[in-house]
């Protein structure tokens, strides 16, 4: 008789058999860094998320680096927002001096800044808006002044995530002719237009003030159009692809792993983790199994890497099991 039974009957033949493992160099987690001094502001909906001041953000980098982490990503929120974004590109920006601070503390550890202006801008929108209309063309000299200003101040990866037509040849254009030859692209290249964002615009600031971002993020119906934008990418010079939100979208992250040979990233975001605290707080799930079990779907879905608000929790209970105390 056939059975599959064999390989599971104990704790020690499964893990000979296991296909697929997370490992904490797996891992990005995100963070917000805001102006002001002695800042470290939690954020409602993402319990054990806070937005944290330059002065700060030691705290938080070093538990990152004793958790094993590969890298950060950098979100900036400045004090002054205008239509022109101009903070997102001062090199004196909240979002640079974080990146300084970060890389005097921790020079292995990978820095990575978004690149978008709706953080920046006072309507709340990716790009430069004129008359009600999200611009393209005119956007792009903006996203790659503030990829060379991210570059300046050491960031090792710029991830642009603004999902304007053009965006990464524009960026690596002018991160090479500034002598970043060597800062790498990691793409937001399939990223839909998701109510799963909806924690992270309160920690961002970032809700657009009209409207909505339907005109230059994906259609959550489309895969094919998906794997058009990130073979677009690659053609503009990416070197890592992203698919964004990741859970309801595991199929568009196995099938551009099919499709390219490229390293893929998948974006678990705020909405996916504020389901999990929510119901783990209720005591409805148990979160470390869940997590877990969120994180290895990813990664099995194809994605190498994996940006995640669980990022600390996660290398944690990992370091545990890689000494023996979990699993079993
Ligand atoms: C900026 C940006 C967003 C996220 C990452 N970069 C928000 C948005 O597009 O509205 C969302 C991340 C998350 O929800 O965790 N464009």
């Amino acid at each position: 008789m056939n059975r599959l039974r064999r390989l599971r009957v104990n704790e020690t033949m499964r893990q000979l058999v296991r296909e697929t493992r997370v490992d904490r160099s797996d891992l990005v987690y995100p963070m917000f860094v805001t102006e002001g001094e002695n800042v470290k502001n939690p954020i409602g909906a993402m319990p054990g998320i806070c937005q944290y001041s330059v002065d700060r953000i030691h705290e938080e980098v070093e538990r990152v680096v004793n958790a094993g982490i590969s890298g950060v990503l950098l979100f900036g929120i400045p004090a002054h927002k205008d239509e022109a974004a101009s903070e997102a590109y001062n090199d004196e920006g909240v979002t640079q001096r974080a990146i300084r601070r970060i890389k005097e503390q921790a020079p292995g550890l990978l820095v990575i800044a978004d690149v978008c202006l709706c953080e920046y801008t006072s309507h709340g929108h990716c790009g430069v808006v004129c008359g009600g209309e999200i611009l393209n063309d005119e956007t792009l000299p903006l996203l790659a002044k503030m990829a060379v200003s991210m570059a300046r101040a050491g960031a090792d990866v710029v991830a642009p995530s603004d999902m304007m037509d053009g965006r990464v040849a524009a960026i690596r254009e002018a991160l090479d002719a500034e002598g970043f030859k060597n800062t790498m692209i990691m793409a937001y290249s399939a990223k839909f237009a998701s109510g799963f964002y909806g924690p992270f615009r309160e920690a961002a600031h970032s809700a657009p003030c009209f409207g909505d971002r339907k005109t230059y993020q994906m259609d959550p119906a489309n895969r094919r159009e998906a794997v058009r934008e990130c073979l677009t990418d690659i053609e503009e010079g990416a070197d890592v692809i992203m698919v964004k939100p990741a859970l309801a979208y595991l199929d568009i992250v196995r099938e551009v792993t099919d499709r390219t040979d490229y390293p893929v990233a998948a974006y678990n975001v705020s909405g996916e983790y504020a389901m999990v605290k929510a119901a783990a707080a209720n005591g409805w799930i148990d979160e470390r199994k869940v997590v877990m079990e969120i994180l290895c779907g990813i990664r099995r879905a194809g994605a190498k890497i994996i940006i995640t608000y669980h990022a600390l929790d996660a290398a944690a209970w990992l370091g545990e099991e890689e000494r023996g105390n979990g699993g079993v």
